[in-house]
Formats: structure tokens, sequence, C-alpha cells
């Protein structure tokens, strides 16, 4: 009988041949391996500070203007922007037209880079603008992704962020295309883009990010630690203000990407369509049979049809647990339950401690994907 894990992959792979990214993703397979490694290598044994220094640029000329952000520049200091509505001198205050502009510049560059991983730097994107967010502390309004502080050593180089410096690298180019964005709003949008990019669920987003200095670095411990259980998790996750559904639906993240030896020293992908936004995760949480991976590293869980998927022990607390687990089979059933609510707690997510200046009533930004 065929596993779950193999029905899983075909049916990713006939849903994701429409992206050029995904559907050489979804087929990704052992030979590729030795090509992955090389690449991580490549990047991985630059110390994450490498992009923290000489990304601070002009803070201070950055300002809000109802919500938005405004970009003070002159003819005289070079910050003169190419291709954008504000290229005249004085105050530029960026549209939703503009803000598409850097998300098309995003998705292009997506689909150019792809000898990355399983061929996309979609995932990564994803985990930066997550990391970014999920610093925050709702009692003392500290962290969150209102400051873009992990330019900076001291948190660029917690463990939780290890890796994360090839996403900051990717998104240099954009920053240096459109200089009156935020790196906070930078890489909010990027993360919007990327769920969208890898047919996930349409993500509202709304900009007004400003950069903080380094000042503003979080202490390290903030982010969750994978080998820990339920407890930890709802620790972690109620600081920054969310309940057991949202930590199961922001969980579904996991559809994406894979974990690295050098990076969390965990290995692998959990599902078989890495670069498509699925409720696969769910599935397969429920579907396969997962036991102790035997090897030299830190414990981890794997499906044991294949042995080639990986499960957390924070994403089997999602089934050892009770409540979680309800939530579990309600997005392991509907697509559309998870699509909805995913776009809904990843907003918030994406949200934590930004000041946006509710009396201008800002819309939120509903962007045209490319894919
Ligand atoms: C529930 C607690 C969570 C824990 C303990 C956790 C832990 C991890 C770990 C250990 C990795 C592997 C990092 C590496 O070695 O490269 C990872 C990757 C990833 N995580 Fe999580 N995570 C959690 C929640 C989330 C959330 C809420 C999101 C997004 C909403 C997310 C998105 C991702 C993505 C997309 C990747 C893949 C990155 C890549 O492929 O480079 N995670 N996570």
């Amino acid at each position: 009988m065929a596993s779950t894990a193999t029905r899983t992959f075909a049916r990713a792979a006939f849903r994701s041949t429409p992206l050029k990214t995904s559907s050489r993703n979804t087929a990704f397979a052992l030979p590729r391996q030795a090509f992955r490694q090389q690449s991580r290598r490549g990047y991985a044994s630059e110390p994450a500070k490498s992009s923290s220094t000489g990304l601070f640029l002009g803070i201070g000329a950055l300002a809000l203007a109802g919500g938005a952000g405004a970009y003070f520049y002159s003819q005289g200091n070079g910050s003169i922007f190419s291709g954008s509505a504000g290229e005249t001198k004085g105050l530029f205050v960026p549209k939703a037209e503009d803000y598409q502009k850097v998300y098309n510049e995003v998705a292009a560059l997506l689909q150019e880079k792809d000898d990355y991983d399983d061929g996309s730097y979609g995932p990564v994107l994803v985990r930066l603008a997550w990391h970014a967010s999920g610093t925050y502390d709702k009692e003392t309004g500290t962290g969150g992704s209102n400051g873009a502080t992990m330019r900076f050593a001291p948190e660029g180089d917690h463990g939780a962020n290890a890796g994360l410096v090839a996403a900051r690298n990717f998104l240099e180019p954009v920053k240096a295309k459109f200089p009156w964005i935020t790196y906070s709003d930078l890489w909010i949008l990027s993360g919007v883009c990327a769920i969208q990019e890898m047919q996930g669920p349409t993500i509202p987003y709304r900009p007004g990010r400003q950069d903080k200095d380094i000042a503003a670095c979080t202490p390290d411990g903030r982010l969750p630690d994978a080998s820990k259980g339920n407890k930890h998790l709802r620790d972690i996750f109620c600081r920054m203000g969310f309940n057991d559904q949202e930590i199961v639906a922001l969980s579904g993240a996991h559809a994406l990407g894979r974990c690295h030896t050098d990076r969390s020293g965990f290995d692998g992908p959990w599902t078989f369509s890495p670069t498509v936004v699925t409720n696969d995760y769910y599935k397969l949480l429920l579907d396969e049979k997962w036991s102790w991976k035997k090897w030299n590293g830190p414990k981890q869980y794997e499906d044991k049809s294949t042995k080639s998927l990986m499960m957390l022990p924070t994403d089997m607390a999602l089934i050892s647990d009770k409540t979680f687990k309800q939530w579990v089979g309600k997005y392991a059933k509907d697509n559309d339950l998870f699509f909805k609510d995913f776009a809904a707690v990843i907003t918030k997510l994406f949200e934590l401690g930004v000041p946006f200046d509710e009396t201008t009533q800002q819309s939120p930004i509903t962007f045209k994907p490319t894919a």
C-alpha cells in the first residue's frame, strides 16, 4: 500500500506544476542533496554578523507619515530613486503601487535565484520575517517586526537566527534599488511575497515599520527551542499574545523549507513539497508513523515509511497535546480553513509591536501575485 507520504508527494507535485520553483522542488530528490550541501556550506561559513554590519544605512533619514514610510532625500547625497514615483526632489511618500514594485522585485529574484536548497529562497525569507517578529513581548512592548534589529551582531548571532544571513543578503539588492523602504518593512513584505509566490493564501500587508538601532536588540531566548514540549510552546507564544489555535495555525509554516545541520543542528524537510504552502504538515503529522531518528545529532523524529522527512520535538507536541491535536485534525482535513486561519495569524505575527497610526485608518495592501 502506498504510504500517505507518497500520496502527499504525488498530489503536491501535481498541484504545483504551474510554478517553476515548486515543480522542480516537489521533485527534490536525493541526488540534489550533494549540491545542496555545497551551496549551504557556501554561505553558512560566513559569520552572521557580516550582514549585520554595514547595513545600517541612513536610518535617521527615514520618517513616518500617515502610518506609511516617507523618505527624505536630496539630489546632492546620491539618494536618488530609479524607476520610482518619487524621482523628484523632496519628500517621497510611497503608495501601494510602490510597495507592489518592491514585491515584484522580490518575486523576480525568487524566480531568478533558484540554485538554493530545494530551489527557492522562499522558505528562508518566511523564516526571516517570523524571527524578526517573534521576539515580541506583549508585557514590555519590546521586540517584534518594528526595528529589524537582527541586522546587528548581538541579535544576528543568536543561535536561533543561524543561517538567516542568507535571507538578509538575498534582500540587499532590493534594498539598494528601493532605498526608501525600511529593512523592517522590507523583511515583512518579503515574507508576504514568499508565501504568496509559493501558492499560499493572500496576506494583507501594512507598511509603517521603522528601523531601530543596536540598543533595541532583544535578549537571546525569545524564540522557541525545538527540543522542548507543549508547555514551552505555550510560554513562548503566549508571551507574544497567541492562543492554542494560533500556535497550531502558525506551525503549518513548517510545510515549507528544511532544517540544516550547520544551523539548528536538525536535518531534513517536513514535507515532500517544501516550496509550496499546503496543509501537508498536519496530514503527515497525523497519517505517518514517526519514530526517533537514529543518528549522532539532536533528538528528532523521522517518518517510518521513507525516512526522508522529519519532525522536531515541538512539532510532535502538537499531536501529543489534546487541545493542540484537535486543531491539527481540523487543518489536516480542510486546506481552506488552514489558509484562512494561517493568513489571519501570520498577519497578526507580522504586525507585532508595530505602532500603526490608527487614526489614518490605513487600509492594508493586497499584493498581486506574479506566479
Ligand atoms: C513552533 C515553534 C517553532 C520552532 C521550535 C521552530 C524551529 C525551527 C527550526 C529548528 C528550523 C530549522 C532551521 C535550520 O536549521 O535552518 C525551522 C525552520 C523553519 N521554520 Fe520554524 N520553528 C517554529 C515555528 C515557526 C513558525 C511560527 C514559522 C512561520 C510562521 C516557522 C517557519 C519556518 C520555516 C519557513 C523554516 C524553514 C527555513 C529554511 O528552509 O531555511 N517556524 N524552524
